[in-house]
Parts: structure tokens; C-alpha cells; sequence
């Protein structure tokens, strides 16, 4: 998803800073980068492609400058070329502007500059804007007026943020798309999220939708849409450089797999006592009782959220699952007494956002289940739960998912009211019993075995079958081969038609009372000749049924599967590490997807 980075400083280090930025952008997925300089003239710099590819394209003198913006593109209007690329200028190149988001009103006012003669040299919808700058400077405005007024006339999402030349100043505003000022101390910056400048500053300001900023080397100001100063509050992120490299592994995802241990004592810390069973998370103090629970999620948080749902419900608490991009709240009994749960690492989804914006609406109670701090979902809901996973570069998501199983365990306690003590024990020992999994796993022989097969099925019921379509999920997401989950039981209904012997069956089997039936199911797929891979916690009983095992330790029938999907992640990493992939970035796919 597109990312923005802009700098202003009187240190030199402009063309640095932008380039750093974009690099620490790249997670978001993209698929063309730009910078544009401002001194006495505009320099304009972008490529189709990767950063990389930008960077052999400058000029050898360095950049110079007082002020640039950088941007990654991930297309939406019009194919990833250099001319659609961003920084977009008007055409006397009085101002350069890189945006995230949508323009929904870009065709009309498209048509009504090119009728007042601007010519543009893009299809995007971000073209308008340096156009609109252009006719307000036109009429005498100051550039900040003009920038002012050209994104009063926008509609839709963004962060956008400009240039002009012969200026020290980087002007943005926001409006549903996320933007970050960072203050430093030979200048100041701005971003779509923060690896991009954490490198040089931890110290932040989130800007509010509705809100603009003017960033100078001297400081920043922020103004509300009337002009009015906004007193902003400086925070402090506990996330270090060094959290954001591999540390030596060749992916981020498989340092994001093995930070899984680490990541679920975050999110247990100081939440969960094991003597008297219970749990406290103290950002959902004010949390009143509610009614039923209605949880909204996109892709893999969509899974998490399907798995939590089920324990909700085994304690007790009526909940259903909703893709965020299908919720209707016309169609639906949402009202006050309904809880509306986002579910969303980047918080940041525009699916999840948009349907947690209109449970806002029709004033249900929402809470943001996120892993992002300052995130619109964690802004806009009224309560919000972090998962502590840490920052996750990987597009595919991988610690975020076992930290969002283990935060909504803790949800489903806290609004049950109650907790089993063996289940807060076995959510203490969770991390530990990850860390066996990855230090035994044999993952990586497994997919060996199998990374030619034509296609992969997975398969689980209960609590397991949410993790059998998270399997598939990450084995297509990287591996860019077929994969698909199912509940066990569903198998027989249709999918078993595609079932031979390429195509291993990956079967979740860990000690609940519906172990035996997935026996069952195990046995169906046998008699098609596929080969059968069970991920099981019993593995003397469930290895005769089996071609391979991949063993996990048992953590009762409710979290077992936790661990299983820990399997079924290493089996996706290896087979796409055997097989090339681009894995940090899988093609066509973006970390953080925020549009609808
Ligand atoms: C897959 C993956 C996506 C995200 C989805 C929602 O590995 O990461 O399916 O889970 O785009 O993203 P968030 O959780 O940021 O709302």
C-alpha cells in the first residue's frame, strides 16, 4: 500500500532521509517509488519498481535541498509506470505531491481543469491535486492557502503532503489514511507509519483526520481544517532500529515466526494471574458489560477473529464473525448493547475501518483489537486492546496472528467475567511450549517432501478449523500455488473431487472430541491416494494414519491449535524458500491495505 516519507532539515541530509524512509516502507508493499527535492526549482525523481531502481536513477551529485517527500506507490488508478509514479506536479511545476488514499471525486474534478486547460501527464487520481494547488496559487494564495483549499475540494481518503520550490516547508493534511510527523533534532519529518524515520527519531505526533500540519527545520504546527492551531501531545515509541532488521535471518518472516515466544509473553505480561484464574487488561477497564459480540476482520485477522469468536462462545458470550468488507449494519441487529470488535494488526484496514465507522454510526460500542499504536482503528474506537506483537515487516502476517489468538482468549475471559485457572495456566505456558515447536520442528523436511505437489488442502475442525484456513491462506500468500482450508467435515461435500495424489492434506489433530472424526476425514482422503500430514499432538495414535507428522506439544483443546499453526507457518516459509519466492513481499500483495 502506497507510503509516504517526507523530511525538512538544514543538515544536508534530505536525499538521505528519503531514501532511508522509502526502504523502511517497502513492507507495505509497492510497486513504484518516487522523491521530489524542493530548492529554487522542484527536482522530480520516480521509477516503476523498486526502490533499488529509483536509487541507480539519481543523479550521482546527490539530491541537495532543505525539503523533500518521498512515496511508494502500490497502483490503484492506472498501471504501476514512471509516469504514474509519484511526486505529481501542476504543469508550471510550482508544487510536487505524493498522496495515500483515494480521491472518489478525481474524475469530475479532473474534467473540470483539463476543461480550464491543465494538461495531465498521469491516470491517477493524485493528479488533481498538484492542479487544484496550481489554480488557487493562481488567484494570489499563499502555497499553504492553496494547499488548503485544494484539499478542501477532496473527496475520499487521504495523506497527502507537498512541496514548493523555493520553500523549507513540507505542508500535509490527513483524512482517513494515516500519516505520523516525526521531531528530531536537526529536523523534521513526516510518514505514513513510523520504521519509515524511526531510525532518526522516536519521538512522534499522530495527526487526526481533518487536521493539517506545516513542518519546518525549526518545528512543526498543526492546524484543524479551519485554520485554528491544535496542541499536539509528543509520544515516545519503545520501538528500536534494530526491532525493525532481520537480525540475521534471510526473511522477515521467519524472524517473525521465531519471534513468536517473545511476542505472546508481551502480550500475556501483567494480564494474566494462573492462581486465581483471572485476567485484567487494564485498557479495557472502562469496558462495560454488553451485549452479543459482532467481530470484524479482513484475511488473516478474519481467521484469528473466526477462532476467537468460538471461545467467546465457549464461555459463554454470544459472538459472530463478519468480513469486514461484507458487513452491512442495515442488514444486521447492531445497536448500543452490541459490542463491534475490529480486528486488525495494521488498524489501518480501510474494510475494517469502514465497518467499524459505521458500527460507530448506529452507535454500537466498538473496540479496536490492533497491534498498532496510535492506528485509526485504536483513534476511533472507543476502547481499544493491544496485542504487543511488536513491528511485523512481513506482508504475510505471521507473530501478529498467534498474538491475536492469545489477546482474544484474554477478550473472551474479560467479557465472560470468569476464567478457568487450568486455562490461564495453559496460556502462561503457551510461549514456552511455541519455543518447542520451532527448536523440534521438522517443517522444513516436510515441505521438501512436498514442494512440487500441484496443490495443498488443509483441513481441521473447531478451533482447529480456523487454523486449517490460515494454513492455506499463508501457503498460497507466498508460495503462489493453490492451497486451500476447510473444516474437516466439509471435505467430503464437494473439495474431496480434487483430492488425488498430488495434493498432500494437511489434517489438524490435536486432542478435542472431534479428533476422531478428522480420523475419519484422514482416512476419506487415504482412499484417494493423497498423502496425509498431521499436525497433531498425539502422535503415536495419530501417525498410523499418516505419511508425515509434525509433532506439537499439547496446551488443552482450545490452544493446541495455537501451536499447529505455528507448524503450518514453517511449512508455507519452506516450501516458498525452496522455491524462490519473493517472500517478504509476495507479489501483487500489500502489507497494509487501505483501500476498499
Ligand atoms: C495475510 C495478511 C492479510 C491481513 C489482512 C488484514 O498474511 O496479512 O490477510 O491479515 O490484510 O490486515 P490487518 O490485520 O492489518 O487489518
Amino acid at each position: 500500500m502506497c507510503g509516504i516519507i517526507g523530511y525538512t532539515g538544514t543538515d544536508g541530509a534530505v536525499g538521505d532521509v528519503l531514501l532511508t524512509g522509502l526502504e523502511g516502507l517497502e513492507y507495505r508493499g509497492y510497486d513504484s517509488a518516487g522523491v521530489a527535492i524542493a530548492d529554487e526549482s522542484l527536482a522530480v525523481h520516480k521509477r516503476e519498481g523498486e526502490v533499488a531502481a529509483l536509487e541507480a536513477a539519481l543523479p550521482d551529485t546527490g539530491l541537495g535541498g532543505t525539503a523533500g517527500i518521498g512515496h511508494t506507490r502500490w497502483s490503484t488508478h492506472g498501471p504501476p509506470t514512471d509516469a504514474n509514479a509519484h511526486p505529481h506536479t501542476d504543469c508550471a511545476e510550482s508544487v510536487a505531491v505524493v498522496h495515500n488514499g483515494i480521491i472518489e471525486n478525481y474524475q469530475t474534478l479532473r474534467a473540470d481543469l483539463e476543461a480550464g486547460g491543465h494538461e495531465f501527464t498521469s491516470e491517477t487520481d493524485t493528479e488533481v491535486i498538484p492542479h487544484l494547488i496550481e489554480t488557487a496559487l493562481a488567484t494570489g494564495a499563499s502555497p499553504e492557502a492553496a494547499f488548503r483549499e485544494a484539499v478542501s475540494q477532496l473527496e475520499g481518503s487521504y495523506a497527502v503532503a507537498a512541496v514548493f520550490p523555493g520553500s523549507e516547508t513540507v505542508y500535509a493534511a490527513r483524512h482517513e489514511s494515516p500519516l505520523v510527523l516525526g521531531i528530531g533534532d536537526d529536523g523534521h519529518y513526516l510518514a505514513s507509519d513510523v520504521p519509515a524515520f524511526i531510525e532518526y527519531t522516536d519521538r512522534v505526533v499522530y495527526l487526526e483526520d481533518g487536521q493539517f500540519a506545516r513542518v519546518n527545520p525549526s518545528g512543526i504546527v498543526v492546524t484543524d481544517a479551519q485554520g485554528a492551531v491544535v496542541e499536539t501531545a509528543v509520544e515516545q515509541i519503545a520501538w528500536d532500529p534494530e526491532d525493525a532488521g532481520k537480525a540475521g535471518y534471510d526473511h522477515y518472516m521467519l524472524k517473525e515466526i521465531n519471534e513468536q515466544p517473545q511476542a505472546l509473553r508481551q502480550c500475556l505480561r501483567e494480564r494474566v494471574s494462573e492462581l486465581d484464574g483471572t485476567v485484567t487488561i487494564d485498557e479495557l477497564a472502562a469496558l462495560e458489560p454488553t451485549g452479543p459480540v459482532q467481530f470484524v476482520a479482513c484475511g488473516t485477522s478474519y481467521h484469528a477473529a473466526l477462532y476467537g469468536a468460538r471461545f467467546l462462545r465457549a464461555q459463554g458470550v454470544p459472538a459472530q464473525c463478519f468480513l469486514a468488507s461484507e458487513y452491512t449494519v442495515d442488514q444486521l441487529p447492531v445497536g448500543e448493547e452490541t459490542l463491534v470488535v475490529g480486528v486488525t494488526q495494521s488498524g489501518e484496514t480501510a474494510d475494517t475501518m469502514s465497518a467499524l465507522r459505521a458500527a460507530n454510526r448506529v452507535g454500537a460500542t466498538t473496540l479496536a483489537l490492533t497491534n498498532t499504536v496510535g492506528s485509526s482503528a485504536a483513534r476511533e474506537c472507543d476502547h481499544v486492546m493491544y496485542i504487543r506483537a511488536g513491528p511485523e515487516i512481513s506482508v504475510a502476517a505471521t507473530k501478529t496472528f498467534a498474538s491475536q489468538q492469545v489477546a482474544l482468549a484474554m477478550l473472551a475471559a474479560t467479557l465472560a467475567g470468569e476464567t478457568p485457572t487450568a486455562l490461564c495456566e495453559r496460556l502462561r505456558a503457551l510461549p514456552d511450549q511455541v519455543q518447542q515447536v520451532l527448536d523440534m520442528s521438522n517443517a522444513r523436511a516436510v515441505a521438501e517432501a512436498y514442494e512440487a505437489s500441484d496443490a495443498y488442502f488443509f483441513i481441521g475442525r473447531g478451533y482447529n478449523a480456523p487454523v486449517a484456513l490460515e494454513g492455506a491462506l499463508k501457503m498460497k500468500e507466498i508460495t503462489y500455488k493453490h492451497a486451500e482450508g476447510f473444516a474437516a467435515g466439509e471435505l467430503k461435500h464437494g473439495p474431496l473431487a480434487l483430492v488425488g495424489e498430488q495434493t498432500p492434506v494437511f489434517a489438524m489433530v490435536t486432542g478435542d472430541a472431534s479428533a476422531s472424526k478428522t480420523l475419519g476425514n484422514i482416512k476419506e482422503v487415504e482412499a484417494r491416494d493423497a498423502p496425509v500430514v498431521a499436525v497433531t499432538d498425539s502422535p503415536a495414535v495419530v501417525g498410523q494414519y499418516a505419511d508425515h507428522v509434525l509433532e506439537v506439544p499439547s496446551a488443552g483443546p482450545r490452544l493446541t491449535p495455537v501451536l499447529a499453526n505455528v507448524q503450518l507457518q514453517l511449512v508455507a516459509y519452506w516450501v516458498a524458500n525452496r522455491l524462490g519466492r519473493s517472500i517478504d513481499k509476495p507479489r501483487n500483495l500489500a502489507k497494509s491495505v487501505t483501500v476498499e
